[in-house]
């Protein structure tokens, strides 16, 4: 059967680069663009979809007879504290409605991206392994906590093909993040350039495990095309690279523009970071779907 891929949220900071990676891979007609917000750059073909519009979805699957749902809409970590219920609404139940038509065998497998903001205050923020505590301080963790033990049920209890990783924060430089607690450690290299100065809402040595854009792109890839019956997680993999703290990326930044300045001033965001893990243990998705990432 023809793979026909439908992403939501594909004008986001990660959908605007995998939506061209899986076009060069299927061609583009059979990667359809979905999201609420346009594109700052040619992305045809697209669809308007809210994601909370369930018969639109399906309207839209069941006409250009989508196979695989890549569903990345969601509301961030720093957005979703300011509006929790909005946060829960759209984070869960967007995903209720995908999995619903993995179930009824209308669509072949579907990817949910989670996130390291599923780890809180309970779990061992060294090398946080696997199979750990959760117990998450954003509704946004909470909606990707809850939405991993929902893609288990759904595979377990309905044979769903589901697949999942926990990206840690995503850098890259093809697109802007926003709403997210990682974002700085982007926003801190166009700053450079354009300003010579950033004002970082982070504390310096808060360090974070974060992944390049490129490498969180192909372990997404290699997962959605691995051999289901070597996947031992339907909640979803743990996933690494690197790992560093503001201070860090200003030094090196200063190696290349000597002038460049930073001032620290921690807002909420801080806290939400304090919470999250330093560093990651991926090796479940090294064994199970040969992940590594090719930057450190
Ligand atoms: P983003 O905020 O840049 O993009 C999300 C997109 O979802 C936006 O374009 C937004 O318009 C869309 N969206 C929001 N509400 C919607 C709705 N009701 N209907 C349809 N679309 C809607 O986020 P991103 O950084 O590209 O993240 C993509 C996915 O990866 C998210 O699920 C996020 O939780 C996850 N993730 C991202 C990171 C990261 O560092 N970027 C880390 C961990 C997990
Ligand atoms: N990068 C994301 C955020 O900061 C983590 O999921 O919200």
């Amino acid at each position: 059967m023809e793979t026909r891929i439908l992403i939501t949220g594909a004008n986001g900071q990660i959908g605007t680069v995998l939506t061209n990676r899986l076009r060069e891979i299927y061609g583009k007609s059979s990667v359809i663009a979905t999201d609420i917000k346009e594109s700052e750059s040619e992305n045809e073909p697209f669809i308007f979809l809210d994601i909370l519009n369930k018969v639109r979805l399906r309207e839209i699957v069941e006409d250009l007879k989508i196979t695989e749902i890549y569903h990345l809409a969601a509301i961030l970590s720093a957005s979703g504290e300011w509006n929790p219920k909005k946060t829960w609404n759209v984070n869960l139940n967007g995903l209720f409605s995908i999995l619903d038509l993995a179930k009824e065998g209308i669509i072949k497998r579907v990817f949910f991206p989670s996130t390291i903001a599923v780890f809180g205050n309970t779990t061992p923020q060294i090398n946080t392994g696997q199979d750990v505590p959760l117990l998450p301080e954003t509704v946004y963790g909470m909606s990707k906590a809850a939405g991993e033990l929902w893609c288990n049920y759904y595979n377990k209890r309905y044979g769903v093909d589901v697949r999942s990783v926990r990206y840690p924060g995503i850098i890259g430089y093809q697109s802007i993040p926003s709403g997210g607690t990682t974002d700085y450690a982007v926003e801190i290299y166009h700053e450079a350039i354009k300003n010579g100065v950033y004002e970082c809402f982070l504390a310096e040595h808060t360090r974070l495990p974060m992944l390049y854009m490129p490498d969180a792109i192909d372990g997404t890839i290699k997962l959605m095309q691995a051999d289901g019956d070597k996947l031992s997680v339907r909640y979803s993999y743990n996933l690494a690279s690197m790992n560093f703290t503001p201070k860090e990326i200003f030094e090196s930044i200063k190696q290349i523009i000597p002038e460049f300045q930073i001032n620290y001033k921690p807002d909420f965001r801080q806290d939400i970071a304090a919470s999250w893990s330093e560093s990651i243990d991926d090796s479940r998705a090294r064994e199970d779907c040969g992940w590594k990432p090719d930057y450190d």
